[in-house]
């Protein structure tokens, strides 16, 4: 207890991540989409907000959506150097590099807009990291009109990603974006 005093008046901001470690992630009760977006959307922003760490924040942004919506894969790619590279993400394990225009992920970097495939084998130069995966949606996060890096969702089901999940995984884009 007296630990936790003198975190607290001498090392604030320390004191805050502590306390935030120890929150759990509520899930609203509903299997209605837009209801569970808007219920995680204040808790990402109460998770990222007092956190400066990008891989932090990253990871658990991913980690928050596979526990709502459990997709089969989401994650980050971020701009390194002219390549995308594997962030953090939960799922199985996926193509570490990706050149700018080759697949989804690297189309929504070029054309700095979601992308949303509903059926990717049908889409030109889809890189396929998992056969399992059928749609799939890629949000590039911006900052000053330049890509950061891009959120990348993957469905097994085929036609699984709609308007509802761009325009919320583009505020939570936003949210990363402030904070990156
Ligand atoms: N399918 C993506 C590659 C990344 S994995 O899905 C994790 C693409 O075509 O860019």
């Amino acid at each position: 207890m007296l630990l936790f005093l003198c975190i607290y008046f001498f090392f604030p901001e320390h004191f805050n991540s502590i306390v935030h470690m120890a929150e759990e992630l509520h899930l609203a009760s509903t299997t209605n989409k837009k209801e569970l977006y808007e219920s995680l959307l204040p808790q990402l922003q109460s998770l990222i907000e007092p956190e400066t760490n990008l891989i932090a924040n990253l990871a658990n942004v991913s980690a928050a959506l596979k526990q709502t919506f459990n997709w089969w894969w989401v994650g980050f790619y971020w701009v390194e150097e002219n390549e995308l590279v594997l962030g953090p993400f939960q799922g199985p394990i996926a193509c570490t590099r990706i050149a700018m225009n080759r697949g989804v992920c690297g189309s929504a970097w070029a054309e700095k807009r979601t992308l949303i495939v509903p059926n990717v084998h049908e889409f030109p130069g889809h890189i396929a990291c998992s056969a399992a995966s059928n749609s799939e949606i890629v949000v590039p996060i911006l900052k000053n009109n330049v890509v950061l890096g891009v959120l990348d969702c993957d469905s097994e089901h085929f036609n699984h990603f709609d308007a509802v999940d761009q325009i919320f995984l583009e505020k939570i884009g936003e949210l990363i974006a402030a904070k990156a």
